[in-house]
């Protein structure tokens, strides 16, 4: 219940208008804004930057303090403890699992990891220069084609089955596009492996040796998938809850998830860091690029920097900077270019006025494609190890949106066309 109250008055309007304020757990109050279309009123909010679009559980972000919580644990602490099939069962469920229940979760998803064998062709259709992003949203759209058992959304059951599908499935459709893009034959996952070394399996195993998984390179990929879970409601979790609001079934709305991650703003952020460490090339360069991401004129950005939420830190990024180290350390390429040209970078722009007022530091993306170019992930395949890992946080918000009571999202808007007109041929 509201037991706060906003009062609103707007010119023209005798009436003072009271709005219910909520109060969650922590975080800032919510004004309540529904009542306002009965007054003939919208709010205007581009960008939904000040916009609560749901009531969530599930993650909690404090942008001022670079806090990032899920299920109330720091991500940090999470980082150093835990790992990314146990953070995949708090997402779901709220709660860290036992042993007990951490393996028979484990085992249920060894036991969906491969995917129909009729999807193999789907791969054939495609060019095999095609970005693989381009292959990802159309094989996990065409999931809903094989799966008729456990579609339907308002069946708990159902929805947990579609959740271990898709959390066991992703890295081995993630390695079978990497693989159809180098030629080489898919490589089934093994389900004596754990999560992250049967990923590195698939995407680096052929049929003519034994692969043997480097524990510090699968343990830091462990790491980039619990990093990149789970966001709150970013632009890709929020397309996938608004897909979901329609009824639409759940491959349907992660593959509007997928596709919404894609850009360059959001999870292509990472393949384009890399882009721009090439195109830098050099530390003399630095500056030559400080200077055009400050030009208004110019639409290039630092592309790792910024964020809607974080004006401080993104802790992810200070956990994916020590992993880096490590990867680095462990593959004994300290001296990596790109390495060098990110931390000078990151060091002048964060003495640098334009950034330090406009808050911009170093995000999720700024260090993470250092450590997958280092494992030898091709940069074309960065948003889809963003795309595997957060597939967790999307059906996590899509089980959660449809385990309450909730309707279709339909925004409005601030129209300024045209009136009505009467058509007269030109
Ligand atoms: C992710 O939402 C999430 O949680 C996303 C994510 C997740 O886990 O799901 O955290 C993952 O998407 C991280 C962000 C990855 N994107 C990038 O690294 C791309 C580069 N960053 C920018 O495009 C930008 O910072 C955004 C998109 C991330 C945030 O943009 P906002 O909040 O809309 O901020 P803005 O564009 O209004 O910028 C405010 C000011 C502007 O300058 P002024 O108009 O005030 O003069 O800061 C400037 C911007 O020009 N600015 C930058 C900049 N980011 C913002 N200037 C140079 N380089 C940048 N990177």
């Amino acid at each position: 219940m509201a037991d706060k109250k906003a009062r609103l008055t707007v010119d023209g309007l005798e009436e003072v208008i009271e709005l219910p304020v909520y109060t969650g757990t922590t975080g800032p109050d919510v004004v309540d804004v529904r009542a306002l279309t009965s007054k003939g009123l919208f709010t205007y909010d581009p960008g939904f930057v000040s916009t609560a679009a749901c009531e969530s559980s599930i993650t909690y972000i404090d942008g001022a303090k670079g806090v990032l919580l899920h299920g109330g644990y720091p991500i940090e602490q999470l980082a150093e403890n835990s790992d990314y099939l146990e953070v995949c069962f708090l997402l779901l469920n709220g709660e860290l699992p036992t042993p007990e229940q951490k393996e028979v979760f484990v085992k249920t998803v060894k036991n969906h990891t491969m995917v129909h064998e009729q999807m193999t062709h789907f791969f054939n259709g495609f060019r095999r220069d095609a970005h693989p992003m381009a292959i990802m949203v159309a094989v996990v759209g065409a999931l809903s084609a094989f799966y008729h058992d456990s579609l339907d959304i308002d069946d708990a059951h159902h929805r947990e089955v579609c959740a271990f599908r898709l959390i066991a499935k992703m890295p081995t459709i993630a390695a079978m596009c990497y693989k159809y893009s180098i030629g080489q034959p898919f490589q089934y996952p093994r389900n004596e492996l754990d999560y992250a070394d049967n990923f590195l399996q698939m995407m680096f195993g052929n049929p003519c040796e034994d692969y043997v998984t480097n524990p510090v390179l699968a343990k830091a990929m462990d790491r980039i998938f619990l990093l990149h879970a789970d966001h709150e409601q970013n632009a890709s979790t929020s397309t996938v809850r608004l897909a979901g609001s329609s009824g639409a079934n759940p491959f349907a709305c992660i593959a509007s998830g997928i596709a919404a991650l894609w850009g360059p703003a959001h999870g292509g952020a990472n393949e384009a860091v890399l882009t721009m460490l090439q195109e830098i090339g050099d530390e003399s360069n630095i500056d030559e690029f400080i200077q055009r991401a400050k030009d208004p004129e110019d639409s290039f950005r630092l592309m790792g920097f910024g964020h809607r939420v974080y004006r401080n830190f993104d802790p992810r990024a200070k956990v994916m900077k020590q992993t880096c180290d490590e990867v680095l350390a462990e593959l004994g390429i300290e001296n990596d270019p790109f390495l060098k040209i990110a931390k000078r970078l990151e060091q002048i722009a964060l003495e640098d006025d334009y950034f330090i007022q406009r808050k911009l530091y170093p995000n999720v993306d700024f260090y993470s494609g250092i450590i997958l170019k280092a494992i030898g992930i091709p940069t074309n395949m960065f948003t889809v190890i963003f795309a595997l890992s957060r597939t967790i946080g999307w059906i996590s918000h899509w089980s959660e949106f449809h385990s309450g009571p909730n309707k279709i999202g339909r925004p409005r808007q601030l129209y300024t066309g045209p009136t009505k007109r009467d058509y007269e041929k030109k």
